[in-house]
């Protein structure tokens, strides 16, 4: 597939790796390792994390359902552009409801679904930004896995498990598959 960007040139159409999962089961450290590795193979990549988009164009989003539905429509339109210019979208977002992520793939022509999964004991115990304790304590309303709903996945193009691998092992299983499944329509 190619995009025309300009009147002569044709590019092949970037794809979007989107990363949906529990807070704390991996998804910003597999997104960052895997756009470095894109880039160090000479693809133009980009990372759109979530934590970053909310900070940036994201201000008064909230999370209802609503609310994350309007994040997740920016970055896939985000996405789209950087698509249509031949870049790679690494996508980390929690993206809990499935019809969300339906629209990712409707929108974009190269979307691949990666669920990162990790039990939400182990995420909860991860606890990086101690937003799990905080839920717990009621201080967090809406929070996804404790008091808002995830939907797994229901057919993923790949799941990533995060509680038994490590990073380096699901980031070479990620890239093995995008090459197999030619990330780089040149190489097609
Ligand atoms: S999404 O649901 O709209 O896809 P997104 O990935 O952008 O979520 O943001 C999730 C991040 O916001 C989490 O990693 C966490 O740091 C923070 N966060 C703050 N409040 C919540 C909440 N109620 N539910 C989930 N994540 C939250």
């Amino acid at each position: 597939m190619t995009a025309q960007v300009h009147s002569q040139i044709q590019i092949p159409t970037g794809k979007t790796v989107w990363l949906t999962g529990l807070s704390g089961a991996g998804k910003s450290t597999l997104a960052s390792r895997l756009t470095d590795r894109l880039r160090g193979q000479g693809q133009p990549a980009e990372w759109l994390d979530g934590d970053e988009l909310r900070r940036n164009l994201g201000r008064g989003l909230g999370f209802s359902r609503e609310d994350r539905f309007e994040n997740i429509r920016r970055a896939v339109y985000l996405a789209g552009m950087l698509n249509r210019h031949g870049v790679t979208a690494v996508v980390s977002l929690i993206s809990p409801y499935a019809d969300m992520r339906d629209y990712a793939r409707r929108e974009l022509p190269g979307f691949v679904e990666v669920y990162v999964d990790c039990p939400l004991p182990v995420c909860e115990q991860r606890d990086v930004k101690g937003l799990y304790a905080k839920a717990r304590r009621g201080e967090i309303p809406e929070f996804t896995g404790i008091s808002d709903p995830y939907e797994i996945p229901a057919n993923p193009e790949l799941t990533l498990r995060t509680a038994e691998r490590t990073p380096e092992e699901c980031v070479e299983e990620l890239a093995a598959w995008l090459t197999g499944n030619r990330l780089d329509p040149l190489r097609a």
